[in-house]
C-alpha cells in the first residue's frame, strides 16, 4: 500500500522465479539472454583493468563526468554516422547498460499516458522500462521484417506517439531482421510525420550470414540509438551508451545525475583499454562462429524432436530462436511441465503489451553447448508432447 501505483500492475515475478530455477543444477535454460560464459575474454580485461590501475589508477577511483569518460565518448563517436555525417562527441553519453538508456529515455520522454509505439512483439526489459513511468504502450503490427509501414502510417494518422522503439536486428525476442527498403521506408515515414525513432541495437554485430544493413541512426535524422558492451564483450561490466543530438544528451544526462550521477568510472576506462588493443573485432568474430553452430544445432534439434509440432524463425544472427508450438493454445500452461523435465523457454505471452495468450516461446541458444542444446530440445519435446 506504500508502493507507487504502478507496481500494482506488475506481474508475479515470474522472471525471478525463472531464475531461481536456472540455479537447479539439472536444469538447462533457454530462457535467459546470456552469452556464453567461456567465451568472455577474462584475461585481457584483466590485463586492461590492470593497467588502468597502473596509469590511471587515482583517476579511475575519483567521481566522473555524468556522460561518461571522455576518451571513451570520442572513441564510441567515431564509430558512428548520423544520416550519413560523422557523430560528434557532444551526442554520446555512456550508460550503465542499454537498459539504462532505456530507462533515462522513459524517465526523460515520458509523462503519464503518454504512447509509445513498440513492436509485436517486443523486448520486455523496454516493456519493463516504459511501464515503470506510466506509458501507454502500442504495439505496430509487423511481419517477418518487423513493423510493416501502410500499419503504422495509419495508426500515425489517429495518434502521436512520444517514440517509436526498434530492434532493427536480430530482436529480442523473434530473431528477425530487418531490411534495408524497410529501414529506408520507416524512416520517410518517421520524417513526414515528425515521429522520433529509438533503435535499440544490442546484437547487430552477432551476424551468422546475409549482408550488414546500415543502421536507422545512419540512414536518418529522428534516432536516438542504444548501443552496448553487453553481448559483444561483457554484460557485467554494464557499460552501455547513447547517440542522440547534443540536446537530447544534455537532456539525459540531466536526468542520469539524478538516478546515478555517472556510470562507473574504472569499468570505461578498462572498456576503452580493450577497445584501444584492438580485441574487440577478432572476439567478436569468435563469438559469431560459436553462436552460429549452437543456433545450427538448435534449428537441427527442433526439426529432429519437435518436428511438424512447431514452426519457428530461423535466425541469422542475435541469441534467441522464436518459435511457436502448432499443437497447444497457450505456452504459459506448460512451464511446470517444461520445469519438472528440468528445461526453460521464456513464454512468448511475456513479450506483448496485451497479455495476449500466445503458444509462441523464446529459446536462447548462446550460452548451452551443442550437447546441451540437443538434450534440451529433446526435454522439451517430452513436456509438451
Ligand atoms: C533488446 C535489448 N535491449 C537492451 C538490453 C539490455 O542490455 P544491457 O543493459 O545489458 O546493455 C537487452 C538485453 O537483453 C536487449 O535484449
Amino acid at each position: 500500500m506504500q508502493y507507487a501505483s504502478w507496481m500494482e500492475k506488475l506481474g508475479e515475478g515470474f522472471i525471478g522465479e525463472m531464475l531461481k530455477a536456472a540455479q537447479n543444477p539439472s536444469m538447462i535454460s533457454f530462457a535467459g539472454g546470456l552469452p556464453a560464459l567461456e567465451l568472455f575474454p577474462d584475461q585481457a580485461l584483466q590485463r586492461c583493468f590492470q593497467r588502468v590501475f597502473e596509469g590511471q589508477g587515482k583517476a579511475a577511483l575519483q567521481y566522473a563526468q555524468t556522460a561518461g569518460h571522455p576518451p571513451l565518448r570520442e572513441w564510441l563517436a567515431l564509430q558512428h554516422k548520423r544520416n550519413g555525417n560523422p557523430v560528434s562527441f557532444e551526442e554520446i553519453a555512456v550508460t550503465t547498460g542499454s537498459q539504462q538508456g532505456l530507462s533515462l529515455l522513459a524517465q526523460t520522454f515520458l509523462d503519464p499516458g503518454d504512447v509509445v509505439f513498440v513492436e509485436t512483439p517486443t523486448y520486455l526489459g523496454a516493456i519493463q522500462a516504459f511501464q515503470s513511468f506510466r506509458a501507454q504502450m502500442t504495439m505496430v503490427p509487423c511481419d517477418e521484417q518487423g513493423v510493416i509501414p501502410e500499419e503504422l502510417e495509419k495508426m500515425l494518422k489517429l495518434v502521436t506517439p512520444k517514440f517509436l522503439y526498434l530492434i532493427p536486428n536480430y530482436q529480442n525476442p523473434s530473431g528477425k531482421i530487418m531490411g534495408l527498403e524497410r529501414r529506408i521506408e520507416l524512416l520517410r515515414i518517421a520524417q513526414a510525420y515528425d515521429l522520433l525513432v529509438v533503435e535499440d541495437n544490442p546484437y547487430g554485430d552477432l551476424r551468422f550470414e546475409g549482408e550488414k544493413s546500415p543502421n536507422l541512426l545512419e540512414l536518418g535524422d529522428n534516432v536516438i540509438y542504444l548501443g552496448t558492451f553487453s553481448k559483444v564483450l561483457s554484460p557485467g561490466l554494464r557499460v552501455g551508451y547513447v547517440v542522440a543530438k547534443p540536446d537530447i544528451i544534455n537532456h539525459l544526462c540531466q536526468t542520469k545525475e539524478g538516478v546515478d550521477l555517472h556510470s562507473n568510472n574504472l569499468t570505461q576506462r578498462a572498456v576503452l583499454e580493450f577497445l584501444n588493443e584492438g580485441l574487440l573485432p577478432g572476439h567478436i568474430q569468435n563469438l559469431c562462429t560459436v553462436y552460429k553452430e549452437r543456433r545450427n544445432t538448435m534449428v537441427r534439434s527442433i526439426e529432429e524432436y519437435l518436428g511438424d509440432k512447431v514452426e519457428m524463425i530461423i535466425p541469422s544472427g542475435g541469441l534467441f530462436l522464436w518459435a511457436r508450438f502448432k499443437t497447444i493454445n497457450n505456452s504459459f500452461d506448460y512451464v511446470q511441465e517444461t520445469i519438472r523435465q528440468n528445461v526453460l523457454y521464456v513464454p512468448g505471452e511475456l513479450f506483448y503489451t496485451d497479455g495476449r495468450v500466445t503458444p509462441e516461446v523464446r529459446l536462447n541458444y548462446s550460452c548451452s553447448t551443442p550437447e546441451i542444446i540437443e538434450e534440451g530440445i529433446q526435454r522439451l519435446a517430452r513436456a509438451i508432447k
